[in-house]
C-alpha cells in the first residue's frame, strides 16, 4: 500500500513547512446533484443520472489529460439501496450499459478498471460484467479508474477488522505486529494510493461514508456545481485549488 496518509507524513518534494504540493496522484469524486439537475429542468431523475454518465465520460478523459494516475468515482453507495426501487433499476441499468458499452473504449485508451464495494449485492450479470471489465483492462498502464459500487467506508473498515482478527487467531499476524500499514493492506484499497483530493459536487459538505480511512489526509473540496455540469474547466479549477493548499500531514508549520 502506498499511503500518502499518516504512515507517509510528507511527500518527497514538499517540505514539512508547506509550499505548493505536487500535483495529485489520486483524485476521488463524490458525484452528487444528478437529481437536482434533472428536477431544475423539469425532467425525471433518470435524465440526471444519464447526464451524470456523460459527466463520468468527460471526467475520465480529463483525468487522463491532467496527468492523474488514479481517479475514484463514488457511483453507488451502500446507502443508495434505500432509494425507491424504480431509481435503483435506473441506476443499475445505466451501470450495466456503461460496463457493456464503454469498456472497449476505455480499454483502447489504456484505462485500467478497479471496483471497490460489495459487488455481491448486484445481480449475477452485473457481477460478471465487473469481473470481465477488470480482466480485460488488467494489463493497461494508463489511468487507473476505480468505481465504488455498493461501497461504504464503515463496512469496509469492519471487513478489514474481521480479516485482521482472523489472521491473528490463525497465527498469520502476531498481534504486536498490527499497525496502520498491515491493517490498510486488508482494506479493499490495498493496491490503491490514498486520495490526495476528494471533491464533492452539488454544494453538500459531507463525506457520506466515502473513503473514511483512506481520506484521513486528503484535501477536501466542495463545489456548488451539480455533477452533470462538472466538466473539464471545473476539474482543472479543482486541481488549481489543490495546488494552493498547504499540505502538512500533521507536521508543524515552520
Ligand atoms: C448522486 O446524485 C448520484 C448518484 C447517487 C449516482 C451517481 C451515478 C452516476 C453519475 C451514473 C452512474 C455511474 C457510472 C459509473 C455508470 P443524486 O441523485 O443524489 O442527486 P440529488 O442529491 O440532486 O438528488
Amino acid at each position: 500500500m502506498t499511503q500518502s496518509g499518516s504512515t507517509q507524513p510528507v511527500r518527497d518534494n514538499q517540505t514539512a513547512t508547506g509550499g505548493s504540493p505536487p500535483p495529485p496522484v489520486h483524485v476521488a469524486i463524490i458525484m452528487d446533484g444528478n437529481g437536482r439537475w434533472a428536477t431544475s429542468r423539469g425532467l425525471p431523475r433518470v435524465a440526471g443520472h444519464r447526464a451524470g454518465v456523460e459527466a463520468v465520460r468527460r471526467a475520465v478523459r480529463t483525468a487522463g489529460e491532467l496527468g492523474l494516475q488514479w481517479l475514484t468515482l463514488y457511483a453507488f453507495s451502500s446507502e443508495n439501496w434505500r432509494r425507491p426501487l424504480s431509481e435503483i433499476i435506473d441506476l443499475t441499468g445505466l451501470l450495466r450499459h456503461f460496463l457493456r458499452m464503454e469498456i472497449a473504449d476505455l480499454h483502447s485508451k489504456g484505462v485500467r478498471l478497479h471496483f471497490i464495494g460489495d459487488r455481491t449485492k448486484f445481480d449475477p450479470g452485473i457481477q460478471s460484467d465487473i469481473a470481465q471489465a477488470e480482466k480485460t483492462t488488467n494489463n493497461n498502464a494508463g489511468l487507473n479508474l476505480v468505481i465504488a459500487l455498493s461501497y461504504g467506508g464503515r463496512a469496509e473498515i469492519v471487513a478489514a477488522a474481521r480479516k485482521t482478527a482472523e489472521d491473528i487467531i490463525a497465527g498469520r499476524l502476531p498481534i504486536e505486529a498490527l499497525d496502520e500499514t498491515n491493517f490498510a493492506e486488508r482494506l479493499s484499497t490495498a493496491e490503491i494510493p490514498d486520495p490526495d483530493l476528494i471533491i464533492r459536487t452539488s454544494g453538500e459538505k459531507r463525506l457520506s461514508n466515502f473513503l473514511l480511512w483512506q481520506g484521513a489526509y486528503a484535501e477536501l473540496l466542495f463545489v456548488d456545481t451539480l455533477w452533470p455540469d462538472f466538466g473539464p474547466s471545473e476539474f482543472t479549477a479543482a486541481l488549481a485549488e489543490f495546488a494552493r493548499r498547504d499540505r502538512r500531514f500533521g507536521a508543524r508549520p515552520g
